[in-house]
């Protein structure tokens, strides 16, 4: 056998994908960072935020990746904005990574199963329109529940209510705050858990395309 022989086999093509966000971009982070080793199928093309001073869009810039700031409120047509984008990059699955717009049925139907989202609770608990940021992690201590985690799946619709791709738990400890969980479920699972699920939705999509 011969020398450097034991790397792991790239896969001739990857799934061009764009990550959709709001915030501080640490999932982002995750996903940039995880890519070459856990995510293989897929290249982070493209990241778009909808609000300017998302230090997400420093992330993606710093790692060479194109980042756009579209405002909602600066386009006519803000989908029709988002979707030229994505087709012009001809991008193949989108991740919302704290991505705090509400997407259209319309918007959602031009790429089915194709829309990954992460919540930080073990949905369907603590799901919906009401629970992001902080508040989940909130309502989750004041339900005394003893069990929290994230949740990857595919968007529909019904906000936090599309199949399931994978979840990751983590212990809800008697001293937690809801800052002390929320930073918990973000580095025991959220972190973990979206490499892995993009790419076991990249692989499958590039296996799709195979046959
Ligand atoms: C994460 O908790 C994610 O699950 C939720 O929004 C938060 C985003 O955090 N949808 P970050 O911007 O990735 O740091």
């Amino acid at each position: 056998m011969s020398k450097g022989n034991n790397k792991a086999q790239m896969p001739k093509r990857q799934i061009n994908i764009a990550v959709f966000v709001s915030g501080n971009g640490t999932n982002l982070q995750a996903l940039l960072d995880a890519e070459k080793r856990i995510l293989q199928s897929g290249k982070i093309k493209l990241v778009v935020s909808n609000r300017g001073e998302a230090y997400a869009l420093k992330r993606a810039q710093s790692k060479g990746v194109e980042a756009v700031y579209l405002d909602p409120k600066d386009c006519t047509d803000y989908e029709e904005s988002l979707l030229q984008l994505l087709q012009e990059r001809q991008i193949e699955l989108i991740v919302l990574a704290g991505y705090l717009h509400i997407l259209s049925a319309a918007f959602i139907e031009h790429f089915p199963n194709r829309i990954i989202n992460i919540h930080p609770s073990l949905l369907p608990a603590f799901g919906g329109k009401d629970y992001y940021g902080i508040k989940v992690h909130e309502a989750v201590i004041a339900a005394g529940v003893k069990v929290s985690g994230a949740t990857t799946h595919f968007v529909t619709a019904a906000v936090d209510s599309g199949p399931i791709i994978d979840q990751k738990t983590v212990r809800v400890l008697a001293r937690d705050t809801a800052y002390s969980l929320q930073q918990r479920v973000l580095q025991k699972a959220e972190w973990i858990l979206l490499p892995r699920s993009v790419e076991k939705v990249a692989r499958k999509l590039l296996q799709a395309k195979e046959i």
